[in-house]
């Protein structure tokens, strides 16, 4: 069974007298431990699809299947329990709280999982040694330069186990060097563990480290490679 099963789906944000189609006719199938580059102009909704593949949207018509389930018949509730146990999310801006260590952003996705504080802790500590950064715990991010940041980013998305990394732009605000350990860091992740990783990127220099790309234009997927 496919992990991310896109049948026919558009989107349509409704503006009051204007209708934008973001996403119109998308079908695709992303199996686990894939690791897909999604390419395309400004506003050719890949964003758009990113969110709806981390059931931060929903489509307006159309189906997902997540791991065989049918996100559209599920509460807000539900979703958002199944986006938590599956999906870790990392952005282009790193998305950390600025006033709170590294070790308290890597753990702020267990808060609702009812665990000890000791247990979190401890998960926390095992993600951030998993992405090389076992000496800055308690680092606050402005103390941290931006690959460490996007590493501690990494390591939140990955302490609740998450099968699936979907990253937009994860080294926009990357110099090269940078970018280049963060994607080998990514890689890592997906040939060791399984991790399957979605990234949308406009280098083409880092879209190479995808074995396979998906290209948009105008909202539609226009090569598939
Ligand atoms: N929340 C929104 N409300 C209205 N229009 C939106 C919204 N989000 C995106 N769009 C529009 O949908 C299209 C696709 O956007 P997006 O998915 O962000 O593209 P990309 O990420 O490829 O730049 C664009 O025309 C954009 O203006
Ligand atoms: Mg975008």
């Amino acid at each position: 069974m496919a992990l991310i099963d896109i049948r026919n789906i558009c989107k349509t944000y409704d503006l009051g007298d204007v209708k934008v189609n973001a996403l119109c006719g998308v079908s695709t199938v992303i199996d686990k431990g894939e690791f897909v580059a999604i390419m395309g102009p400004s506003g050719s909704g890949k964003s758009t699809f990113m969110n709806i593949l981390g059931c931060l949207d929903t489509p307006t018509t159309g189906k997902y299947l997540l791991d065989g389930v049918d996100v559209e018949g599920l509460s807000r509730d539900d979703l958002a329990e199944l986006r938590n146990k599956k999906i870790g999310f990392i952005f282009q801006g790193f998305n950390l709280l600025s006033r709170t260590s590294a070790i308290e952003n890597v753990e702020l996705p267990l808060i609702y999982a009812g665990m000890s504080s000791r247990q979190r802790r401890d998960l926390a500590r095992q993600a951030l040694d998993r992405v090389g950064l076992a000496n800055r715990y308690n680092h606050l991010p402005n103390q941290l330069s931006g690959g460490q940041q996007q590493r501690v980013a990494i390591a939140r998305a990955l302490v609740n186990n998450a099968e699936i990394i979907l990253a937009d732009e994860p080294t926009g605000n990357l110099d090269t060097k940078t970018s280049v350990e963060i994607m080998e860091l990514l890689v890592t992740l997906n040939q060791q563990s399984g991790i399957t990783i979605i990234l949308v990127t406009h280098e083409p220099d880092i879209a190479l480290y995808g074995r396979r790309k998906i290209r948009f234009l105008d909202g539609s997927i226009v090569e598939d490679v």
